[in-house]
């Protein structure tokens, strides 16, 4: 799926009824095989540009398009995985993944395809356990097992393994480059982390300013998986440090 976004604004309004505006002219696109990487700092927008994505809030003004046609609302083949990996907790594992497709109507190969993907992140041993028996890295592995269940073609994910430990993000990170090869969705990914968006992204839209507006966006060829002690990894950490600081000065000094 191509997602294009056109000239983006978003704004709120404040109790004294002036507008704040959070996110200024966005213009970028992912297409289809994509894993774009939208980067910065807490509170810059990126929570609210991913629910413009998701489709669950509206742009102020300026458009997002999917495959050519103004999304309007949520859709299933835009699936989402939040930071706090939420599950219902009276279900087991594999009735989790199989929840959303089945109040949906999705259910031809549900169980194999649930089946599936609860191997492709080692928890066929743990598909009849509830949430309360589980790891954190195994929650945001049913979580990621659910949002992919229903074959969507895109993955947004809102930074969702800011909780986890450094090993745990370590190998899930991996499992998500894995997933997105063999796969073959697109995935939008947001993040404050510099490393992870590096080690992930073919794209990264660097986000800075008040209101947010792309500083610049990096395009990265380097062959999966990445190495981050490698030379190349360093030079990007730099160019997007350097860039970044930028954006980060002229905000200062602007107010
Ligand atoms: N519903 C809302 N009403 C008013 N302000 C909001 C609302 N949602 C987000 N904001 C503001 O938008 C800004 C960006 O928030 P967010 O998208 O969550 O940032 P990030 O995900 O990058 O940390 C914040 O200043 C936040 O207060
Ligand atoms: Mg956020």
């Amino acid at each position: 799926m191509k997602i294009e976004i056109e000239r983006l604004s978003k704004s709120y309004q404040k109790i004294d009824k002036s507008e704040h505006f959070v996110l200024k002219d966005i213009t970028f696109q992912m297409n289809k095989g994509d894993f774009v990487i939208v980067l910065g700092e807490s509170g810059c927008g990126k929570t609210t540009l991913l629910n413009m994505i998701a489709g669950f809030e509206k742009p102020t003004s300026g458009k997002i398009l999917a495959n050519g046609k103004e999304i309007v609302g949520a859709h299933p083949s835009r699936s989402i995985l939040f930071q706090q990996p939420a599950l219902i907790p009276w279900l087991t594992v594999e009735e989790n993944v199989a929840y959303g497709c089945k109040i949906r109507g999705d259910v031809d190969n549900l169980d194999y395809r649930v089946i599936q993907f609860l191997e492709i992140m080692g928890l066929i041993g743990y598909s009849k356990e509830k949430p309360n028996e589980l790891s954190m890295g195994m929650a945001h592995r049913t979580c990621l097992a659910r949002a992919l269940v229903g074959l969507p073609e895109v993955l947004l994910l809102d930074e969702p393994f800011a909780a986890l430990d450094t090993f745990t993000q370590s190998h899930i990170r991996e499992e998500l480059v894995n997933l997105w090869l063999s796969e073959k969705f697109s995935a939008l990914f947001v993040t404050h982390d510099i490393d992870e968006a590096i080690f992930l992204g073919n794209k990264i839209v660097l986000l800075g300013g008040e209101p947010a507006g792309i500083q610049e966006i990096f395009e990265i060829n380097d062959q999966y998986p990445r190495d981050m002690a490698s030379s190349s990894f360093k030079k990007i950490r730099d160019d997007i440090l350097n860039r970044f600081k930028m954006s980060y000065f002229a905000k200062r000094i602007l107010v």
